[in-house]
């Protein structure tokens, strides 16, 4: 019986080209996962839900678990590993490090990305923009004001602490 072989679809992640041999329908966080070995981004529903599986695809936060590699060619995939690294992080980073906002840290990769596309189209939110921004990201351990003190100070608003 033939067998009929799939192209390699090409993917720009991190600023790094890859040719990936998964099936086009195969989910984008899978590949990053299990064949470019980026655990940045977190597998919790699979539904598009949670936002534990959040990239940046042209400066745009999404949910890679929901997203098929064939929509993602020609496209730039940024991972949470893309955005800095222990010794040289992201002001996003940085300032959730500097906030103490997390707590398991499985909400983490989602909640920095998303503010990481937030800052970029909106570099100086309120609050409320912030709290907006991230109302589709879970956490369940409630670290949730610590989370938007640290958007607010990676925006360059630090606030005292209320709780
Ligand atoms: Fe992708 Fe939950 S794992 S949104």
């Amino acid at each position: 019986m033939a067998h009929w072989k799939q192209a390699p679809i090409r993917l720009s992640v991190n600023g790094r080209i890859h040719d990936v041999g998964a099936s086009s329908d195969t989910a984008l966080l899978h590949v990053l996962r299990n064949d470019l070995e980026l655990n940045g981004p977190k597998y919790g529903c699979g539904l598009g839900e949670c936002g534990t599986c959040t990239v940046l695809i042209d400066g745009v936060a999404a949910r890679s678990c929901v997203i098929p590699i064939e929509g993602c060619g020609g496209r730039e995939v940024v991972t949470l590993e893309g955005l800095g690294s222990r010794h040289d992080p992201d002001p996003v980073q940085e300032a959730f490090i500097t906030e103490n906002a997390a707590q398991c840290g499985y909400c983490l990769n989602g909640m920095i990305m998303t503010t990481k596309a937030l800052l970029m189209r909106n570099p100086h939110p309120t609050e409320q923009e912030a709290m907006e921004a991230l109302r589709y990201n879970l956490c369940r351990c409630g670290a949730h004001m610590e989370i938007i003190r640290a958007v607010m100070r990676a925006a360059g608003n630090a606030v005292e602490a209320r709780d």
